[in-house]
């Protein structure tokens, strides 16, 4: 067995492991130096010690608070009585940060209350929910997560950051990193679905994106990765609910892509709504204490969600908003957003001594950090001409376009109904999606607008151009609906060439308190399905969605199935590409599709149990219901197919502190060119606890001309191999492994190796 640090456990107990192991033969594997990325050199620290030293606690209070501001209804000409107070609050020094404060001018005047008429000057840190995209509107996060292509993702955030940046956002309240294994919460639109590994790649992705290496920079942001921890595993799928999970599932699963954002240089983070075991996550010792500061040792700020703080009453875990507040200061919450329950009560608490005062001041210092960081101590405004200049230009639109169509995963392709080919020269474009320029925005879109948005009918209908006629029927709306439409639509497919059909969910399906019960098709849109598929017309179902869906009907009986997610505003003209075949479809499931909701949760990575699911009847399954997915985590089809074969693995055995290198070859055997992300999973076999069937451990991207073969190599480290143990160490076990190298995660040519508790 070797131990490894994969969350850095502290260097204190990492003596003493070590000492452990070496007595008992076995390796360490040294941790390296937390956080780097929130170093302030010398003379920085000494003008935050200066500043700290001139603040009353009425002033250092005001740095823990967060106000929200007036969104997109502040009117310059006639501020109302709340603008007037939050200008007068910033005046008075009574206000760290405001969220909801857009444009320029309003940011540039908020700040010069902040910097030019407050006692000590102390700018403002403007804080928004940019999640995927400023205006120039990206795929939902989920829907890029289905691009496994990091590169793009940092992309999109690099645009998101140049936007909400010039239009004075110096902190995003992004990237959600909640690791999700139920579609019906509706949250799950806002991460990268379901895999602790994938997740933590696209976690730092989109920190090194939005912050671009340097947070000074006008057009970059602070990133905030949120909700910590374990948000995304409500119980039932209903957002804000329960949280009931071991400490081994919590950090094997769900605190690895925080990790992932500490390890790329995120500034802050966010306390979640939930509570876990019982102990609310905006007051959780293990977690803002131990894991994130000791383990880790994190020097960015966490802010608390929306009222969080002030909620923690209504969990049942305070007595009243004063309590709270205690809580959550002591556990690590170092910004009260919304519930003012830190300027309204700790001052109270620091004369009592409940609270010292050098508690505050961590917190303040933590803050002052990050704004400086932010470069917002030198430059505190923004150049309103650059706004213009950059929001939704050109370039961006192209950069969306571009994550778009890589976000599209082709599920099914029978018969090569697509891509469209020149013998078609009549499209019935139907579906109460088709021509809807609000559903493509999806949950947070912020300054988003449906008139930026292409629809799907008007990107086909400029792709299919003066030789393809192109006629449109909505067939029934998204909730609701009535026979008229669906048999009107079904005679316009019937009339035409092909049909392709729009379907989905309308973007406040998803997001924040948008679970759903179901997860099938909403309204009569699988009665306008199924009437366009009894035509007997060649068609395509396009699935615009912010979750996984069981679309068990249209799975078995369309020939051809796009799932498209809600893509942003150049959502019409990236499904164009992808149905017209000018871009290979590329992308892969970031999450399990279930058969139906009753088979949630439902994801890749479980454990065996001691009866695996078979023919048999007292085995894990279900009577009316297959046990396996609609389609599995990482699936996506090519319009061309691709070969895996010849693993090899080298060496087949190792040490407990080796690696190992797993390759094989990927062969396009179609006649296109197409990208294949190849996927590398393992298992270990047989662990003191049990472990997962598969896992993921790495992926690549493939581009192949037609008949062309390239290798892929991947590299286990002790940190790809181990777990934790009851003891919640990080162990590498010895025993044999299986490893897959494959197109999903239920195919791949296997291989074997074995990690010996010798060293090599
Ligand atoms: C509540 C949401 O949970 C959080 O994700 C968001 O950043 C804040 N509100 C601010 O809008």
């Amino acid at each position: 067995m070797v131990a490894v640090s994969p969350t850095g456990t502290s260097r204190r107990m990492w003596l003493v492991l070590s000492l452990v192991f070496c007595l008992t033969g076995i390796a360490a594997v040294p941790t390296r130096a937390a956080d780097p990325a929130i170093c302030l050199d010398a003379k920085a620290e000494q003008r935050i010690d200066a500043l700290l030293a001139k603040m009353t606690l009425e002033e250092k209070l005001g740095q823990l608070t967060q106000q929200t501001g007036p969104g997109e209804n502040y009117n310059p000409d006639a501020p109302n009585q709340k603008d007037r107070d939050l200008f007068g609050a910033v005046r008075a020094g009574k206000l760290g940060s405001v969220l909801n404060a857009h444009g320029a001018e309003l940011t540039n005047k908020l700040q010069s209350e902040a910097v030019e008429r407050s006692r000590l000057g102390i700018p403002v840190l403007f804080g928004n929910d940019v999640i995927h995209g400023y205006r120039t509107i990206f795929p939902i996060p989920l829907g890029e997560a289905a691009t496994w292509d990091p590169a793009l993702i940092e992309k999109s955030a690099i645009v998101a950051a140049t936007e909400a940046g010039a239009a004075g956002t110096r902190w995003t309240f992004a990237p959600m990193v909640d690791i999700c294994r139920d579609g019906r919460w509706g949250r799950v639109a806002e991460g990268a679905g379901e895999d602790p590994f994938l997740g933590s790649v696209i976690a730092a992705a989109r920190v090194r994106g939005f912050q671009k290496g340097n947070p000074a920079a006008h057009d970059a942001l602070v990133a905030c990765a949120k909700h910590f921890a374990a948000y995304g595993a409500p119980e039932g799928g209903r957002d804000y609910n329960t949280v009931d999970l071991s400490e081994q599932r919590l950090r094997e699963v769900y605190l690895p892509p925080f990790k992932a954002a500490v390890d790329a240089g995120v500034g802050t983070l966010m306390s979640a709504f939930n509570d876990i075991d019982g102990v609310p996550a905006t007051a959780n010792p293990l977690t803002l204490r131990h894991v994130l500061r000791e383990e880790w040792g994190f020097r960015g700020f966490v802010v608390s969600d929306w009222c969080s703080i002030t909620e923690m009453v209504a969990h049942g875990y305070a007595t009243d908003d004063g309590d709270a507040a205690v809580k959550a200061i002591l556990a690590g919450v170092d910004m009260d957003m919304s519930s003012f329950s830190y300027r309204t009560h700790l001052g109270d608490a620091v004369m009592a001594g409940i609270v010292s005062e050098q508690t505050i001041d961590e917190a303040v210092r933590r803050v002052l950090r990050i704004k400086t960081l932010a470069g917002l101590f030198d430059d505190p405004y923004v150049d309103p001409a650059l706004e213009k200049k950059v929001i939704l230009c050109d370039e961006n639109r192209r950069a969306a376009r571009d994550v778009a169509r890589h976000s599209i995963v082709l599920a099914k392709n029978e018969g090569a109904v697509l891509p469209i080919g020149e013998r078609v020269k009549s499209i019935a474009v139907i579906g109460p999606l088709a021509d809807n320029h609000e559903a493509p925005l999806g949950t947070w879109s912020l300054i988003g607008r449906s008139q930026d948005v292409i629809s799907a009918l008007e990107g086909i209908r400029k792709r299919a151009g003066s030789q393809c006629e192109v006629r449109y029927a909505k067939g029934c709306e998204v909730l609701g609906g009535d026979d008229k439409g669906i048999t009107g639509a079904a005679a316009l497919a019937k009339d035409c060439d092909m049909a392709i059909v729009v379907v989905g969910e309308s973007a406040d399906m998803s997001g924040e308190a948008h679970s759903r019960a179901g997860l099938d098709l909403p309204g009569r849109q699988l009665d306008l399905v199924k009437a366009v598929r009894a035509t007997g017309v060649p068609m395509a179902v396009v699935l615009m969605n912010g979750r996984p869906m069981s679309i068990s009907w249209t799975a078995e009986n369309v020939p051809a199935i796009l799932i498209a997610w809600h893509l942003g505003v150049e959502c019409g003209p990236a499904i164009a590409d992808v149905l017209f075949g000018d871009f290979n479809p590329s992308g892969k499931l970031p999450i399990t599709f279930p058969r139906s909701v009753g088979q949630v949760p439902i994801y890749y990575n479980h454990t065996n149990t001691g009866r695996p699911p078979t023919d048999k009847r007292y085995t894990s399954k279900y009577i009316d219901l297959p046990w396996t997915p609609l389609y599995p985590f990482g699936y996506g089809l090519s319009y061309t197919q691709f070969e895996f074969s010849d693993l090899v693995v080298t060496p087949q055995q190792i040490g407990p502190a080796g690696s190992v290198k797993v390759s094989a070859k990927v062969r396009n055997t179609g006649s296109r060119a197409g990208d294949e992300i190849a996927q590398l999973y393992i298992r270990d076999l047989v662990a003191s606890r049990v472990r997962p069937v598969k896992e993921l451990r790495g992926f690549q991207r493939v581009s192949l001309e037609p008949g062309e073969t390239k290798d892929v190599t991947f590299t286990l480290t002790p940190e790809s191999l181990g777990f934790y143990n009851s003891d919640m160490q990080f162990v590498v076990e010895p025993g044999e492994f299986a490893v897959w190298i494959g197109p999903n995660s239920a195919d791949g040519i296997e291989g074997r190796f074995q990690v010996s508790s010798e060293a090599d």
